[in-house]
């Protein structure tokens, strides 16, 4: 490998996004390539287009030091790349099936303009044995072009994509070329932290390690919500349950934390996929239907207990802390906080929301749900709270304060993230998920 390959990333989104700025701050010269110019336009002014903690100080610097170039025209990134990431969205059609017409179309227009030699690297999400239709989709269109193909899964998650990507638990590298794969690691290494452990597979099974580590996580969710369900009822509290079961190294801790269940640009996108695959191919995947059911129920679970403690009284007012799919990111896609929100207000509640980051369009919220600027607004007069996403500010609030807010003494912790003790010690009533 040259020392200083020339890179192109399409698709700035938090996977491409993240990727270049860290590859453009080892000292590559990196393309970040979108065809949304709003979104080049923020890059190119030195900022991120989307909330990722420390991404709008990596882009600013890599801006300025002229490692990232920020474009829409694949004709100025592409020839002189040797080495091409593919980061574009794979969104879940009607029927759970992957879209994959973005990343068709983003490769077969790269393809028309690579040199050879190129690699072409496919970090999006896509089904097992997309990789072999993508290598003919490029031969067809560039016909006598020499390259290689690797698929490159990546399993960082928003809110710490920085992070997840300088201490990635694997490098996972599927593909039949020996050289390519050395040289797509031999750019992880340039920013990944010693010690992280690489892993070479054939393609399909790099895809499916992908699909399967979601998958899995997902479950883990699911599995943990049934128990506090059955918790709930028996008096146990799921916390020490899960924290008992974690300890044991065979199952670990990680991803058994019960509450209003996972949304999200993944989990639930990359769970229709898996299921619509296992279907196209014969295999049985009712494990995951299992799942899906489970994690639906979740939102209606938390409505249910909160009616069930409030009462039925129409027009009551309940304010919802939290619209983005976790801590840390302003990403609402499928957020089971704007599910609840909803749901409240077709019960017939009143709803008050706020959230320091979440990008949310005001129509997915329906009109007895009120997005207020900040949080004394939104715990004005309610009967009770539901926290339904663990930002640092709901889980530290003062609950002594929040209390001469409202107007009744209700809290539903719906992310099991608060401390129950400092709730009830301020006189008010906590409800959590499975305690
Ligand atoms: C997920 C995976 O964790 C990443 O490894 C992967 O790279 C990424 O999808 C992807 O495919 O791009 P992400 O969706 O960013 O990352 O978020 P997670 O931290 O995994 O959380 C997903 C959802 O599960 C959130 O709504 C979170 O609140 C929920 N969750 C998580 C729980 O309800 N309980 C838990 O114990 C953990």
């Amino acid at each position: 490998m040259k020392s200083s390959p020339q890179v192109t990333v399409i698709g700035a989104g938090y996977v491409g996004l993240v990727t270049a700025t860290l590859l453009a701050e080892a000292g590559i010269k990196t393309h970040i390539l979108d065809l949304a110019s709003p979104k080049i336009k923020t890059i190119k002014r030195g900022r991120a287009p989307f909330f990722e903690p420390g991404l709008d100080e990596l882009v600013a610097k890599t801006i300025k030091n002229n490692r990232l170039l920020a474009t829409t025209s694949y004709r100025q990134a592409v020839p002189s790349s040797e080495i091409i990431f593919c980061c574009v969205g794979t969104p879940d059609k009607k029927d759970g099936s992957s879209n994959l017409g973005y990343v068709h179309k983003a490769l077969r227009t790269a393809a028309g303009l690579a040199a050879d030699g190129v690699v072409f690297v496919q970090k999006s999400t896509v089904p097992a044995g997309t990789g072999q239709s993508l290598i003919k989709t490029i031969n067809k269109m560039a016909p006598g072009l020499q390259f290689s193909y690797v698929s490159n899964p990546e399993f960082l998650r928003e809110g710490s994509a920085i992070t997840d990507s300088r201490h990635p638990d694997r490098v996972v590298l599927g593909g039949d070329s020996p050289a390519a794969i050395r040289r797509v690691a031999g750019l992880y290494r340039l920013i990944t932290k010693p010690g992280a452990k690489y892993l070479q597979t054939s393609l399909e099974s790099a895809e499916l390690i992908k699909v399967t580590a979601n998958a899995f996580l997902a479950l883990k969710i699911s599995f943990a919500n049934s128990i506090a369900k059955l918790a709930g009822q028996t008096g146990a509290d799921i916390k020490s349950v899960m924290d008992g079961v974690g300890l044991d190294k065979r199952i670990g801790r990680a991803f058994l934390n019960a509450g209003r269940g996972y949304g999200g640009g993944c989990f639930p996108k990359d769970v229709a996929g898996l299921i619509a695959a296992a279907a196209q191919s014969g295999a049985d995947m009712t494990i995951m239907e299992s799942v899906v059911k489970v994690n639906n129920s979740m939102p209606n679970y938390v409505v249910k207990r909160l009616s069930d403690q409030l009462g039925a009284k129409t027009g009551q007012l309940v304010a919802v802390l939290g619209l983005s799919f976790k801590a840390g990111t302003s990403d609402s896609r499928r957020s089971p906080a704007v599910a609840i929100s909803n749901l409240l207000a077709d019960c017939g509640y009143r709803v008050t929301t706020y959230d320091p980051k979440a990008v949310i369009a005001n129509r997915q919220l329906k009109t007895a749900v009120k997005r207020l600027p900040n949080l004394p607004a939104a715990l004005k007069g309610v009967a009770a709270v539901v926290v339904a996403t663990d930002w640092p500010e709901f889980v530290n609030l003062d609950w002594s304060n929040v209390k001469g807010q409202m107007a009744g003494d209700l809290v539903l912790d719906a992310m099991n993230c608060l401390d129950d003790a400092a709730v009830t010690k301020a006189g008010l009533r906590y409800t959590g998920i499975g305690r």
